[in-house]
């Protein structure tokens, strides 16, 4: 059987900067003459860009590769390939062992060798081979053009005792601003309307190539610069990133923030109010130095979101240092809060140094009282919006529905249903998600919507 062009089937678990080393992924396949398929069954090349955060993430590995055992009895030739942060983390290959069918095993930063690993393993697959030297020069294959995640450092020099991602990944690594530019003029070119710079610890940004940095560039900050340069890309009208780190929120970065296309939303991750916990975990700031950033932050751009990460039930945590997370979470004003209960992982310093001694009741009690009071909190902070217009870049649209109850409806009022509009979605600069009334022509423009409603996860409104 032919098999030209040969197919990958790519899966993706993981934060954002995991999809977007798949985009880059995806670019070195088509170069190699891959196309992509939906369908595992068809595919001569199955690859996971895996996550390894929490035990939970590396779970679901599991689960897929479970998966495969059947196609890899059926189609001996076929390739199963396992990228990401778990392989990274897994230096002596002991998690490896206990997957059995896997033919290929690599971290991320080895992805550019991976037309030569195909070559060895099935020849016919592959003509010919450019290799690039570092996959952070391939340019992302991206699904969307009005957005796009820009990633600009790879791996993390912080070492927070909890944490696999500077195992992972590596130590951290900036991109030259050159490139990052290029790439968001060239996005811009393209219609680009929002970007999203990434990184671990992204506003430890440092430019290898700083004299490229504009003249009349005001800042001395070189995350701060990098935001006034992105800035002047005019067509850039949406700039945000992901995750800064405490430490590293200088007044520069603050003051880069109020530039016009920056929006008005910022996660910041804290992970424990209690200083103890925090020392434990090597944060590198105390819970007062993290309130006086969100104050220096609050004082320049008062309605500014917040959004942070939270850990609950590290090692040793006492009910009264996760009150003191609590009371952080009050204090800082928190709008909406990714919180995780402590997993244990292998290779790090906690798992090393110290117990994982509470239970794992406590911790998800202690993620319901933070799930709780952010949902009260949530919803009294978009309560506020009612009445207010915002301004929404459309990422999708939702055609009428009739629902089986509907079809027992007379035709008429059926027929008029199916007449309208639909519904739109969208984040707000605030990155509240919005709905509004409105056709699929609107899908990738920024609109005002003037908001009626507001709930726990979302802002209801109406084209102004
Ligand atoms: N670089 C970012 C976050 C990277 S990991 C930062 O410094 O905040 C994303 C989130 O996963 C972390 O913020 C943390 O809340 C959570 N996380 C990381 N390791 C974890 C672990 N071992 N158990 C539970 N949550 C963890
Ligand atoms: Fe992990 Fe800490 Fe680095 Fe974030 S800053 S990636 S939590 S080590
Ligand atoms: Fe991201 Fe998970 Fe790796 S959160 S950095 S894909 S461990």
């Amino acid at each position: 059987m032919e098999v030209y062009p040969p197919k990958y089937h790519l899966i993706t678990f993981g934060c954002q900067m995991n999809k977007n080393d798949s985009e880059r992924m995806a670019t070195l396949l088509k170069n190699l003459g891959f196309a992509s398929t939906d369908s595992k069954e068809e595919a001569d090349l199955i690859l996971i860009n895996t996550c390894s955060v929490r035990q939970s993430a590396e779970d679901r590995v599991f689960g897929q590769i479970h998966l495969f055992k059947p196609l890899k009895r059926a189609n001996s030739k076929l390739i199963i390939g396992i990228t990401g942060c778990l392989p990274g983390r897994d230096r002596d290959q002991a998690i490896k062992k206990k997957m059995g069918i896997v033919d290929l095993y690599f971290p991320t930063d080895q992805m550019s060798q991976l037309p030569r690993w195909i070559a060895e393993l099935r020849p016919e697959l592959v003509n010919s081979v450019d290799l690039v030297e570092d996959y952070m020069k391939l340019v992302p294959d991206r699904k969307t053009t009005r957005q796009a995640f820009v990633s600009i450092q790879t791996g993390c020099n912080k070492f927070c005792t909890y944490c696999v991602v500077p195992f992972s990944r590596g130590l951290e690594k900036n991109r030259p601003l050159k490139d990052i530019l290029d790439e968001i003029k060239g996005l811009a070119d393209h219609g680009c309307v929002e970007v999203t710079l990434l990184g671990q610890t992204v506003n430890s940004y440092r430019a290898p190539d700083a004299e490229l940095f504009s003249q009349n560039n005001p800042y001395t900050d070189h995350f701060a610069k990098l935001l006034w340069e992105v800035n002047q890309v005019k067509e850039i009208s949406r700039l945000h990133f992901t995750a800064p780190h405490p430490l590293h929120m200088t007044d520069d970065i603050i003051d880069a923030m109020t530039l016009p296309a920056h929006l008005n939303f910022i996660h910041l991750p804290v992970q424990s109010g209690d200083d103890e916990v925090l020392r434990r975990m090597n944060r590198r700031y105390t819970s007062a130095q993290f309130m006086e950033v969100i104050k220096r932050l609050k004082a320049k751009i008062p309605n500014l979101a917040i959004g942070t990460d939270i850990i609950v039930g590290f090692c040793g945590e006492t009910e009264e240092q996760f009150q003191k997370t609590v009371q952080l979470f009050k204090d800082a004003d928190i709008d909406i809060s990714y919180t995780a209960k402590y997993s244990d992982r292998s290779g790090t310093a906690a798992h090393r140094a110290f117990a994982d001694d509470v239970s794992n009741e406590e911790k998800k009690r202690r993620w319901e009282v933070i799930q709780q009071l952010m949902e009260v909190s949530v919803v009294k902070k978009n309560q506020r919006f009612v009445g207010e217009v915002v301004s929404v870049l459309v990422e999708r649209h939702e055609a009428p529905r009739i629902t089986d109850e509907m079809l027992m409806m007379p035709e008429k009022i059926q027929e008029t249903i199916k007449n309208q509009p639909g519904l739109c979605y969208g984040n707000s600069r605030e990155m509240k998600l919005t709905r509004f009334p409105g056709t699929k022509e609107l899908v990738g423009q920024i609109v005002n919507i003037k908001i009626t409603r507001a709930d726990m996860w979302i802002l209801e409104g109406e084209l102004v």
